[in-house]
């Protein structure tokens, strides 16, 4: 197991956009002009790498495959925690393929002792990785989104996998469609999240557990520029090219921002969170860890 704060990220050498899976995803857009899009996505994945490093993470590239190109989102690619990682099982054709590439990669992680184990859901039940199954460092929780991606039963699995207590939020969007989009715990005990994106009962999960205090409520514009879907460690932010009030709400929190233009990830329905995987989580407790 790692004992630092640690990222994967896939490389985005076959990055395109070039079918349609969750509503922010524009193939048109891409087509217009593939080779300056790609540009664009390959220095955006460098600043994103910059931005991470620059916050304290020490940062794995794996490549991808060809044909798959949104393995550069590997939140999606598996659960990790405690050295253990559950493979993730997606609900689309589209992205089927990754989960074998995926495989291979995390055997090699495997075999250089960065994971301690490898194992896989149970046929036929979805799940989308640590997008749809976010562990909260504060309270010792994992909080798991089902309905447009990951399935109900995911939960539960997950918790029998890592012994550890997970909430089940439904999603009620297609906009949505996994859990970090609309959804991010902060290392202050808050959780950010766009209110809209959840049934009623969802909502009342998480206000069950999140005092008001601790609520951040996202608007429709910081969820449109995917600013929820961010990356922690302590008082670092890293997140795309944010709202005016973001700034100031995480700000005043004591939270520091690194913004990237991750603009051609967004034409894909991803944001910063999404294309990284934390390696290192343990379900050890921690100290608060930001004071405004
Ligand atoms: N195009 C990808 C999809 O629809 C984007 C995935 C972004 N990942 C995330 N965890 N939000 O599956």
């Amino acid at each position: 197991m790692i004992d630092r704060p640690t990222i994967l990220l896939i490389a985005p050498t076959h990055y395109d956009v070039s079918y349609s899976i969750n509503p922010w995803m524009d193939p048109q857009a891409w087509s217009r002009d593939p080779r300056g899009m790609y540009r664009q996505a390959v220095a955006s994945f460098e600043s994103l790498r910059y931005a991470l490093e620059a916050s304290g993470f020490a940062v794995e590239v794996a490549q991808g495959a060809p044909g798959q190109p949104d393995m550069v989102f590997p939140a999606n690619a598996a659960v990790v925690l405690d050295g253990k990682a559950v493979l993730a099982r997606f609900r689309y054709p589209q992205r089927r393929g990754e989960e074998a590439p995926f495989a291979a990669i995390f055997d090699t992680l495997h075999a250089r002792g960065l994971i301690d184990s490898v194992a896989m859901l149970p046929e036929g039940c979805y799940q989308e990785g640590a997008g749809d199954c976010i562990w909260d460092a504060q309270r010792g929780h994992f909080w798991a989104g089902f309905g447009p991606r990951s399935s109900r039963e995911a939960a539960a699995a997950m918790s029998r996998h890592f012994d550890r207590d997970v909430v089940a939020l439904e999603l009620a969007t297609e906009q949505s469609y996994h859990l970090d989009v609309c959804f991010c715990p902060l290392a202050g005990g808050e959780i950010l999240y766009y209110p809209p994106a959840f049934t009623a009962a969802a909502l009342q999960a998480l206000h069950a557990r999140v005092p008001v205090a601790q609520r951040i409520e996202a608007t429709e514009d910081d969820l449109r520029h995917f600013s929820v879907n961010a990356v922690n460690l302590q008082d670092q932010v890293v997140m795309t090219r944010t709202t005016p009030h973001l700034r100031d709400e995480l700000g005043r929190r004591g939270y520091r921002l690194r913004e990237v233009d991750l603009a051609p990830y967004m034409m894909s329905g991803g944001g910063a969170y999404c294309m990284t995987l934390r390696l290192d989580r343990t379900s050890a407790p921690v100290r608060r860890a930001v004071a405004a």
